[in-house]
């Protein structure tokens, strides 16, 4: 890479899931990556790979806070994603969301850098239109047990709008869909990691209501691939754009897959579904690959099995 090619760029969230798949694949792209995170979802080991190299940088840090560094570029990953780690604190959530947000466009706005937010699918809620486009606004209970993260990551998207819109920031905001694969928190209830523990313990797979809910799952390496174009995609284009894998599967299909996989002998087990619960979920990425030619390449199997290598080892570790 040429010198005045190689960016400081600031990864919020840099030590979870995907923060740490970020970093990594920056630093391979010959960037200098700052990794900030307060540790809450996140561990050491995700990155912990990434220390020696002189193109990586951590800083222990809550983004509810101010920054101030020099960077040219920020990824705001930073928010617990998954349901049992978001509703532990769910004050802290909104926080880390809103006031995250407000912290890291106060930011970019100081070092005129451009920036990215993380947004979810889960601005849709339960949603009336399927599949979801980007000019679906969403149906969303704005005091439910889920109200913490996804009207926290609304309010979000609407800062980076009106800082783009008052300050002429440079904004990208991403809604990510069900994202998976290695460095997934093993505990962190999410319907993946879940029934790869299970199976991986003998134990039987949980699967709340009867299993017909749809789900869509996108590998990790591929999401990566779109944050990374929709950074550097051309500069009148903020998005919001859908980043996820349309390939749609019932969480009951999902769960036998992985006993397939697994080669485990773990039936599986019904409970009552939780409130708010989406039943139907599957983006539509045709925005992604008309602007940025980005689309999914790592079918639900392969992506499943390299998932599971993951969880065989942190098991036998
Ligand atoms: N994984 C998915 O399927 C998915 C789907 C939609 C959106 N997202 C979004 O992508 C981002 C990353 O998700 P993930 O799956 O890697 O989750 P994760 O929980 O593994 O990562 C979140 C990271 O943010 C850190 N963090 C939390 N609060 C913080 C704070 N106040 N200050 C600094 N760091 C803080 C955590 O310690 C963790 O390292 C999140 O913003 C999430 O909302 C993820």
């Amino acid at each position: 890479m040429r010198y005045h090619d190689r960016k400081r760029i600031l990864v919020t969230g840099g030590a979870g899931f995907l923060g740490s798949h970020l970093c990594e694949r920056l630093i391979d792209l010959g960037h200098d990556v700052l990794c900030v995170d307060n540790f809450f979802t996140g561990t050491r080991e995700n990155i912990a790979h990434l220390m020696p190299s002189s193109r990586f940088e951590l800083i222990r840090h809550d983004v509810t806070f101010p920054l101030y560094v020099e960077v040219d570029e920020i990824y705001n990953l930073a928010c617990p994603a998954s349901p049992i780690h978001y509703q532990f604190d769910p004050v802290q959530t909104t926080k880390t969301s809103v006031h995250g947000a407000i912290n890291m466009l106060g930011l970019a706005k100081r070092v005129k850098a451009k920036i990215l937010q993380a947004s979810t699918s889960e601005v849709y809620g339960d949603p009336r239109e399927h599949p979801q486009t980007e000019s679906y606004w969403g149906h969303v209970n704005p005091i439910g047990l889920r109200s913490c993260y996804d009207e926290g990551k609304r309010c979000a998207e609407t800062l980076f709008y009106d800082y783009h819109r008052q300050h002429r920031l440079r904004i990208k905001v991403a809604r990510i869909f069900n994202t998976y694969g290695p460095r997934m928190h093993p505990s962190d209830g999410r319907v993946v990691s879940n029934f790869i523990m299970q199976a991986l313990k003998g134990e039987p797979l949980t699967i709340h209501g009867d299993g017909a809910q749809t789900r869509s799952f996108c590998y990790v390496d591929d999401l990566i691939g779109g944050l990374v174009s929709l950074m550097n995609s051309p500069e009148d284009f903020t998005g919001p754009v859908n980043l996820g894998n349309p390939g749609e599967f019932s969480v009951r299909e999902l769960a036998e897959q992985i006993i397939a996989l697994t080669g485990s002998a773990s039936k599986l087990e019904f409970k009552e579904r939780p409130s708010d619960d989406p039943t139907q979920r599957k983006p539509d990425i045709t925005l992604a690959g008309k602007i940025l030619g980005w689309g999914p390449t790592t079918n639900l199997h392969d992506g499943l099995r390299k998932t599971i290598i993951y969880f065989q080892g942190l098991l036998g570790s």
